[in-house]
């Protein structure tokens, strides 16, 4: 075990989505990340992922390239996206009350059109993260099983990288507060 190694239990309930981030982890941390993800379960053992990670020059880049797509309108979605297929019920009202908390946390105005546009861009600049993990998916089938497990991959990722992050728990907290007073 490396000595930054976390108890599961304080890694799993670590773990969140940032959107802001502290100092990277070093690349030996990055492979071990990589290592870690690539014990994931798969369907046939088929390990359906694959995996490019971007840092630096090519980077910068890379998102320099999103953001001209995106105000040309050069971009198509390879998944669906409405609000109306969760139906009516817990989940369309977890969808809402997820919406309202990020809202609030980030100050913006729902009526502010030009805010919440730029706020969206944020993903396209990768929220400031310094190295950034393309998922890539072949087409099997209906896409069931492989989308299960690059979701199996992804979460081994999520949990090796923060059990890496050597940070005190209110490190987030304070980023946070710092950002969105
Ligand atoms: C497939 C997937 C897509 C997501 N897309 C976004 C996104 O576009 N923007 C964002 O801010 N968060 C995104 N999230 C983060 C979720 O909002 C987050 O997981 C959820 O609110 C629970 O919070 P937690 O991850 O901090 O526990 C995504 C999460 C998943 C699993």
């Amino acid at each position: 075990m490396p000595p930054t190694a976390m108890p599961f239990t304080d890694v799993v309930r670590a773990r969140r989505s940032v959107r802001n981030f502290l100092p990277p982890l070093s690349p030996s941390d990055i492979r071990g990340v990589l290592e870690d993800a690539q014990r994931a379960p798969s369907n046939c053992d088929t390990q359906p992922w694959t995996v490019h990670v971007v840092s630096g020059a090519t980077r910068d880049g890379l998102s320099k390239e999103i953001r001209k797509a995106d105000d040309e309108g050069r971009f198509s979605y390879d998944f669906t996206f409405d609000y109306a297929d969760f139906g009516e019920g817990i989940h369309l009202d977890r969808a809402h009350h997820h919406a309202a908390t990020l809202t609030q946390a980030t100050g913006l105005k729902r009526e502010d059109r030009t805010a919440r546009k730029a706020a969206a861009r944020e993903g396209l600049m990768f929220f400031g993260a310094p190295h950034v993990a393309f998922l890539f998916m072949p087409a099997f089938g209906d896409g069931v099983r492989a989308a299960g497990d690059i979701g199996m991959y992804g979460q081994n990722f999520l949990l090796s990288g923060r059990s890496r992050v050597r940070r005190r728990p209110d490190d987030h907290a304070r980023l946070l507060r710092r950002h969105h007073p």
